[in-house]
């Protein structure tokens, strides 16, 4: 086998940590992962304690990773990629994790004719268990998705996507963690009225939520048979779906995420919309 190419992080925030975490345990070897970050050492010092290389310099992680993953948060973009611009080399390809930011912006601060990828993690990444959409820029090929999909595997399920459809991703998945957690609160809150109360139920609410994904994962039937199988006429289910359904759950939630959407593609705009220079400026929207 190969030896894994190193990889180079700009950042060293949580995400940064979940895929240190994700790529050692593939079995990237600690010496191939280059990480920096703008100035706590704290966040350094976590990294160097599993024997991975820490650096405050950016020349020093662009020299030894032709990889790079860009793990700042999006209002730090201009600063960094304006830091980043001088430093890259025709063979860097550049990896954003930052929400929002259109490849073109990153192509455009970085000068030139990057290589540029977009990926949307979610926080599934946490335990391994991401969906991550990953789009190319302008100069990217597939074999640079290919490249960059067997790196971000580490974090869970990679899906190639057109950034044109990056808008719908993130309100779908990005956001969609953020909507089951509010399903499992809303069970916690009745739960607790009908007499289930306190870390028993959350965890079997947890649970339930698991046991049901595991379910559909496992299964090559889509979802509306999977519920008509633990739906029996007159039954509780039934009881209880007749009820979401005559309160509108599909509108709501279809209202919901088609304004995540919207937010999403209003926020790339903004970006759009800034010259390339404005990563010298540091200004943002
Ligand atoms: N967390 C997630 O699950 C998740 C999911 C999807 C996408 N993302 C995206 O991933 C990015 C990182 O998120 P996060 O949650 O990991 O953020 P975070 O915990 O705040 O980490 C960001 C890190 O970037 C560092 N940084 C800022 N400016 C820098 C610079 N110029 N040079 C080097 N390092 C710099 C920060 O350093 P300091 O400590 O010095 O400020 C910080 O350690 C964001 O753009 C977010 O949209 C995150």
């Amino acid at each position: 086998m190969e030896a894994p190419e190193p990889i180079g992080f700009i950042g060293a925030g949580a995400l940064a940590g979940f895929l240190a975490d994700g790529l050692l345990a593939a079995g990237w070897p600690p010496a191939a992962l280059w990480i920096c970050n703008r100035g706590d050492d704290a966040r350094l010092l976590r990294f160097a304690g599993a024997g991975v290389h820490v650096t405050r310099a950016k020349a020093e992680v662009c020299g030894r990773a032709a990889m790079l993953l860009i793990l700042v948060k999006p209002k730090d973009a201009p600063a960094t990629l304006a830091e980043l611009a001088p430093l890259l080399r025709p063979d860097h390809l550049v990896v954003s994790c930052m929400a929002g930011i259109p490849a073109a912006f990153i192509e455009g601060a970085l000068g030139g004719r990057p290589r540029v990828l977009r990926a949307m993690p979610n926080i599934g990444s946490a335990a391994r268990a991401s969906v991550t959409g990953l789009a190319p820029g302008r100069y990217a090929d597939a074999a640079d998705v290919d490249r960059a999909a067997g790196v971000l595997q580490a974090v869970g399920m990679v899906a190639p996507v057109q950034e044109s459809a990056m808008d719908a991703f993130t309100a779908v998945c990005g956001s969609g963690p953020a909507y089951v957690f509010l399903l499992m609160e809303a069970l916690a809150a009745v739960a607790a009225d009908l007499g289930l109360r306190g870390p028993l139920a959350q965890r079997m609410i947890v649970q339930t939520v698991l046991g049901a994904a595991r379910v559909a994962a496992a299964s090559e039937r889509p979802p509306e048979e999977l519920r008509a199988g633990v739906s029996s006429r007159g039954g509780t289910t039934m009881a209880a779906v007749e009820v979401l359904e005559a309160a509108g759950f599909r509108q709501a939630l279809g209202e919901a995420v088609r304004r995540a959407a919207a937010r999403s593609r209003e926020l790339g705009l903004a970006w759009a919309s800034l010259p390339p220079e404005s990563g010298v400026r540091g200004t943002r929207p």
